[in-house]
C-alpha cells in the first residue's frame, strides 16, 4: 500500500494532485511595509502563482503555514488573475504541531480546525479535506470554521499560549521581591481546572520560531483595523518576554559583584528547548549577548545546536542591532565554544542552564572538580535540594 512519493518535479505534480498543501516558510518581514511585524508572504504568493501556471484542473489549496488574516483571500484573488480557467477552492487548515513531538500530535492532536469560503463549493472542499483527518480521527475533534476563523485561531491559540508563560514569568519577577515561590503559586493556580496546569511553567522566556512572530502578526492585524489597545494588550506579551531575558542576566551579573569582565561563564543550553537543534528566538541568544556586552567569557555547551549556528545566532542578532562589525569580531573572541559539560566548567565563575535538557538534568554535578560555586538554573528543573549540597549558590527563577 505504498502512498508516500517523492519528486522534485513541482509542476507535473501540481497538475496531478487534487488537493495542494501550501506548508512554507512565512518568517517576519524584514524590509517594506510591516518590516519586523508582518508576516513575508513571498513564498505563500511564489506557490500561489506556480500553482496557478502548473494547473490544467480544478483544485483544493489548503493553507497550511501559518499566516495572517486574510491570506486566503489574498491566495485566490492571485490564482485567479493568474489563472481564469480553473475553479480553486481555499482551505485553512492551519498546523499546531509542537517540535519534538510532531507526529504523536498529527496522531492525537486536540483538534483539527478546516476552515473555507462560506458558500456550496467551500462547504465541499471543506468536507474533502475533512475526510482526510475522519480516517482516524472521531468527528467531535473536526472542526469546521469560516476561512477567517481558522485563520485567526491559529494566531490566537499561539498568542494564548505565550499569554499564559508570560504571566508566569512576570509573577516570578514579583516573587523574588516578595518571597513567595514561584512554582507553589504555578501549582496552585493549575489545579483550577479551569485555568489548568499546562504551559504555566516558569522559564528565561520562551522561543521557537512561532510564539514571536504570531504575536506581532496579531499586533499588526489589530493596528490595521486602529485597534491600538487591543494591539499593545498583546505586544504586552512579547515586552514581558524580553523583560524575563534582560532580568536573568542582569541577576548574574549582579550575582559576580557587578563585574563580569574578565570572568568566565559556563552557558548549558543554546536551543530553545529540549530534544531539538533548534535555536531560533531562543532565550539563550539574548542573554548570552548581553553577558558578552558587559565584557563577560563564555563557555557555551549545547547537546544538539551546532556550534557554526551558536555564533551565527549572536552575530545576527548585533547585526540587526546595527552594531560596529568590529565590535561584534571583538566580543566573539571571548566566546568558547565546548564539547561537553566538564569542558564547559572550566575555570567559569558560574552556570547558567538555560535549556532543561536531560544530560544536564542527569549530571553528576558532584563529580566535576572545576566547577563554580553558583548555578543559576533557568528552567527551575534540576534538583535543587540535591544542588544546594554541591554548590555554594543555587538560585532559581521566581524564588
Ligand atoms: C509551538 C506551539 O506549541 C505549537 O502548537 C505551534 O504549532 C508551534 O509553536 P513549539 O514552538 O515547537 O510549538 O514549542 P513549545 O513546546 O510550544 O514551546 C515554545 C517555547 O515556550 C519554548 O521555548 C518553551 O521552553 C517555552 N515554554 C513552554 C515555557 O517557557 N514554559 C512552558 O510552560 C511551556
Amino acid at each position: 500500500n505504498k502512498n508516500l512519493f517523492f519528486t522534485n518535479d513541482i509542476e507535473e505534480s501540481i497538475d496531478k494532485a487534487g488537493i495542494i498543501f501550501i506548508a512554507v516558510n512565512t518568517p517576519t518581514k524584514t524590509k517594506g511595509e510591516g518590516k519586523g511585524m508582518a508576516a513575508d508572504l513571498t513564498n505563500i504568493e511564489k506557490c500561489a502563482r506556480l500553482i496557478a501556471k502548473s494547473s490544467s484542473s480544478n483544485k483544493i489549496i489548503v493553507e497550511k503555514s501559518t499566516a495572517p488574516v486574510g491570506t486566503g483571500k489574498k491566495i485566490k484573488s492571485v490564482l485567479n488573475s493568474e489563472n481564469s480557467k480553473i475553479k480553486f477552492q481555499i482551505v485553512s487548515n492551519p498546523e499546531f504541531l509542537a517540535e519534538g513531538t510532531a507526529i504523536n500530535d498529527l496522531m492525537n492532536p486536540d483538534r483539527v480546525l478546516i476552515g473555507g469560503e462560506e458558500s456550496e463549493e467551500g462547504d465541499k472542499a471543506v468536507n474533502t479535506i475533512a475526510n482526510i483527518y475522519r480516517e482516524w480521527l472521531p468527528e467531535n475533534k473536526i472542526i469546521l470554521t469560516n476561512l477567517w476563523s481558522s485563520e485567526l485561531s491559529k494566531l490566537a491559540s499561539n498568542a494564548f499560549l505565550a499569554q499564559r508563560i508570560s504571566s508566569i514569568n512576570s509573577l516570578s519577577a514579583l516573587c523574588e521581591k516578595s518571597g513567595a515561590d514561584i512554582d507553589e503559586v504555578s501549582s496552585a493556580v493549575g489545579m483550577d481546572s479551569r485555568i489548568g496546569d499546562k504551559f504555566l511553567k516558569v522559564s528565561i522566556g520562551f522561543g521557537g520560531s512561532c510564539f514571536k512572530k504570531d504575536i506581532l502578526n496579531l499586533v499588526y492585524l489589530c493596528r490595521h483595523y486602529s485597534l491600538d489597545e487591543v494591539a499593545e494588550y498583546w505586544l504586552q506579551i512579547l515586552k514581558i518576554n524580553d523583560f524575563q531575558k534582560t532580568r536573568f542576566s542582569e541577576n548574574v551579573i549582579n550575582e559576580l559583584d557587578n563585574n563580569v569582565k574578565n570572568k568566565i561563564i559556563s552557558i548549558l543550553g543554546w536551543a530553545f528547548k529540549k530534544d531539538t537543534n533548534d535555536s531560533r528566538e531562543s532565550g539563550a541568544i539574548d542573554i548570552s549577548a548581553n553577558l558578552l556586552t558587559a565584557g563577560a567569557s563564555l563557555n557555551i555547551y549545547d547537546p544538539m545546536v551546532s556550534k557554526s549556528s551558536i555564533i551565527n545566532d549572536l552575530t545576527e542578532l548585533w547585526r540587526t542591532q546595527e552594531v560596529d562589525e568590529n565590535i561584534i569580531q571583538s566580543r566573539l573572541k571571548r566566546v568558547k565554544l565546548s564539547n561537553n559539560i566538564d569542558e564547559s566548567l572550566y575555570n567559569s565563575s558560574c552556570i547558567c542552564v538555560l535549556t532543561e535538557w536531560d544530560e544536564f538534568f542527569n549530571y553528576n554535578w558532584e563529580k566535576t572538580k572545576n566547577r563554580p560555586e553558583i548555578i543559576f538554573d533557568g528552567r527551575n528543573f534540576l534538583d535543587t535540594n540535591k544542588l544546594k549540597i554541591i554548590f555554594k549558590k543555587v538560585i532559581s527563577l521566581g524564588k
